[in-house]
């Protein structure tokens, strides 16, 4: 059982990562990012209400994520554990979890500077359909444009402009960087439940980070 939280700013890598854990893991991972860009293609009423927030680079709801996250992670894919990328993202949000008896191994905390997350978001390229993502020079695609796997276009997302980034930016300092604290503090009380907290240091090759995730958790297991 491997049931992990990636915790970082935008454009920390949580997406590039928790595709190398999905493999080395064999688990799914549950993105709340791209599960509400699904929503807003299809056209739901829960995806309507989300763009308004997203376009403006604010957070959803609560009560409409956390609603969403609860019902994906019962889903039987997850019968081995499930990597969220997105989500808690605020105390609301962990408690939610927490209340819900949804345990959780490890959380991960991924740290970047805000000046290298500006740098990274104006060149990332997207896979609409998985939410795979790229960097045109950090982590480029075998084909320029084109998906790995699927060879389909890859394109940008609308609120990875600067304007935008920078308020997600103040928005993870605000609601969700206090987290941290959360989970070192529930760590620190003794309780079984609690997961336990890994810090990695995010600049650097996205092998090299890899290499420094798996090795704590394998370690820590
Ligand atoms: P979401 O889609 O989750 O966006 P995010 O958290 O802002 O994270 P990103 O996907 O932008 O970044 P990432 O950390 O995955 O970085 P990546 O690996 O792509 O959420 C979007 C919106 O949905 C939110 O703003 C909010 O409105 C809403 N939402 C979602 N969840 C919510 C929740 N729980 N509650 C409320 N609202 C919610 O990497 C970034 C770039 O850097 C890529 O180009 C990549 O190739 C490159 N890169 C990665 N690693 C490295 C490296 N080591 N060196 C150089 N470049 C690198």
């Amino acid at each position: 059982m491997m049931r992990i939280i990636l915790l970082g700013l935008p454009g920390a890598g949580k997406g590039t990562q928790a595709q190398f854990l999905m493999d080395r893991f064999k688990i799914p991972q549950i993105s709340t990012g791209d599960m509400l860009r699904a929503e807003i293609k299809s056209g739901t009423a829960l995806g309507n209400e989300a763009k308004k927030f997203m376009d403006a680079g604010n957070l959803v709801p609560d009560h409409l994520v956390t609603a969403m996250t609860k019902h994906r992670i019962t889903q039987p894919d997850c019968i081995n554990g499930f990597i969220i990328d997105g989500f808690p993202r605020t105390i609301a949000q962990a408690e939610a979890l927490r209340i819900a008896a949804i345990d959780i191994d490890f959380v991960v905390e991924i740290e970047v500077a805000d000046d290298e997350i500006l740098r990274r978001m104006s060149g990332r390229r997207i896979h609409p359909g998985s939410g795979r993502s790229y960097h045109i020079q950090f982590n480029p695609p075998k084909a320029a444009g084109r998906d790995d796997l699927t060879g389909e276009p890859l394109i940008q997302r609308l609120d990875d402009n600067e304007e935008t980034v920078k308020r997600r930016i103040a928005n993870y300092h605000s609601l969700t960087k206090p987290l941290v604290n959360y989970y070192l503090g529930w760590a620190a009380s003794g309780d079984k439940r609690a997961p336990r907290y890994v810090n990695v240091y995010g600049r650097g090759t996205v092998e090299h980070i890899r290499d420094k995730i798996i090795a704590a958790l394998v370690q820590r297991h």
